[in-house]
């Protein structure tokens, strides 16, 4: 265990570490071992009222501090953060599985959005607009929409966690946040250094839950939670926007993907390799905007995939703390339970395994990266979100049906295209219903660009200039008696 001040197990609510109300707790474990890590407070109705009047009460003297003073604040948190990157990162790898290195790059990447919030803190500027009347100005201001809640996803439980925080936090909300039961470990981690940073009590507060329906219930049914920033299944977002409903919140949705990787016989095969391997492997397949279907032109199908399994079966899979380790376990025995379906029902309707198709080796919860070929668009490996590192190719003729195919499910999230004819990457990268489009670039996570989707993968965007926006309510004053 790297660094004991990470481990924090109780909720965090009004700047204090409590047990849950009714004394409950819930075992987290290591994907990779089924080791017990620790037992954590399992937070009940109870414990998120707490938290929401916690965060009731502190919001309106952290809304009324200067946004310099907010910037500063989430800046020391950001530097702590980086501080502890290693122990930060062991956590994170202990309890999700991934591999140290992917752990680290997400405990930094996560700290890039309290950075990029601290400065667009700054700017939250609002607007003068002239008006029809000399006697009137209208006034635009902005101003931080209240209490928000978060709830998180075990897939990425530093950076999720962190993208909505610093937003929230920067606007002049207050938060609480309930991370996924997989995985509270690495956001009650978090919450210590947010202490630390003299982020004021009440305004973050965390509550671990293995009873996540309850916890959500309390958020999405409390009039002071005027926000409800989820990022999950599309499912668990529908139900959280139909409870929000009652008393209208402002929402926003990070939900499934099904993304389509487009290579085109124009391609730079090498790069195409390399994005397709970045984009469907990382995080052993277990993000919304990885590559759920490859879509590759016919004349280059079978190289490109000749290439692709070579490379997947090279893949080194083992625990995320061993060096050298590219694929840690998958999350539960639930997700291995669904892999393993989706590949046997593509291999039973007539799909070629030419790299994996089985658990791996090296424990239970571990799946051999795949490839498979000769897939059809109508298998459930291509319809449905895999989660997990199995890249299905399927073959196209033209340009129109690649598109069409791409576009062929309900979500659009994010979408990758390989071309080297700057007319067809426009051509498709406007053409492509996603939220996120990735041009040769197998991964396009950045604090500085708005993340988000469209159709049934969700709305409102993380990141960027319009980060704010969706913790702001735009007020307009109209300013009168300025005549002469
Ligand atoms: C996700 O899987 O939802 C997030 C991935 C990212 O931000 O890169």
């Amino acid at each position: 265990m790297a660094d004991s001040f990470a481990w924090a197990t109780e909720a965090f609510i009004a700047g204090q570490w409590r047990p849950a109300a009714d004394g409950k707790r819930f075992p987290v474990s290591d994907p990779a071992t089924g080791a017990i890590l620790a037992e954590v407070a399992d937070c009940s109705a109870l414990d998120a009222e707490a938290a929401i009047d916690a965060a009731h009460t502190a919001f309106s003297a952290w809304a009324a501090r200067p946004a310099q003073n907010r910037s500063a604040i989430l800046r020391r948190w950001r530097d702590l953060i980086v501080d502890k990157a290693d122990a930060l990162a062991a956590v994170l790898t202990a309890e999700n599985g991934k591999p140290l290195a992917e752990a680290r790059g997400e405990i930094l990447y996560g700290a890039s959005y309290l950075e990029w919030f601290a400065e667009e803190a700054l700017r939250l500027n609002g607007d003068v607009i002239p008006s029809a009347s000399p006697n009137n100005r209208i006034l635009v201001i902005k101003q931080p929409v209240g209490v928000c809640a978060a709830i998180t996803p075990w897939n990425f439980p530093n950076a999720m966690l962190m993208r909505k925080a610093a937003a929230a936090l920067a606007s002049g909300c207050t938060l609480v946040a309930k991370p996924a039961e997989d995985t509270p470990l690495s956001g009650l981690a978090v919450a210590r250094l947010a202490d630390e940073a003299g982020v004021p009590a009440g305004v973050f507060n965390v509550v671990p839950t293995s009873r996540p329906a309850q916890v959500g219930a309390v958020m999405t049914g409390d009039d002071r939670v005027r926000k409800i920033s989820f990022t999950g299944s599309t499912g668990v977002g529908k139900k959280l926007l139909e409870q929000s409903a009652s008393t209208v919140k402002r929402a926003s949705m990070e939900l499934g993907g099904n993304a389509p990787f487009l290579v085109f016989a124009d391609a730079d095969l090498d790069t195409a390799v390399e994005g397709a391997m970045a984009s469907k492997f990382r995080n052993a397949g277990q993000t919304c905007v990885c590559a759920n279907r490859l879509l590759v032109d016919r004349s280059i199908l079978p190289e490109f995939a000749q290439r692709l399994a070579d490379r997947a079966a090279a893949l080194k899979v083992g625990p995320g703390i061993e060096d050298g380790v590219e694929i840690g376990p998958l999350i539960n025995e639930a997700a291995v339970r669904k892999v393993e379906r989706l590949v046997a029902e593509a291999r039973d309707a007539g799909a070629r395994m030419s790299a994996g198709g089985r658990r791996h080796a090296a424990g239970p919860l571990f799946f051999e990266p795949t490839v498979l070929e000769s897939v059809t668009p109508d298998m459930a490996v291509v319809r449905e979100e895999i989660f997990g590192p199995v890249a299905p190719l399927i073959g196209f003729d033209t340009e129109d049906e690649a598109v069409r195919l791409a576009n062929d499910t309900p979500f659009g999230l994010a979408a990758y295209v390989y071309t080297r004819d700057l007319g067809r990457a426009f051509r498709v990268g406007e053409g492509l219903e996603y939220g996120m489009v990735g041009v040769n670039e197998g991964i396009l996570s950045s604090a500085a660009a708005p993340f988000g989707g469209v159709k049934q993968s969700g709305f409102g965007r993380e990141g960027s200039h319009l980060g704010l926006d969706d913790y702001v309510n735009v007020k307009y004053m109209l300013m009168g008696g300025l005549g002469a």
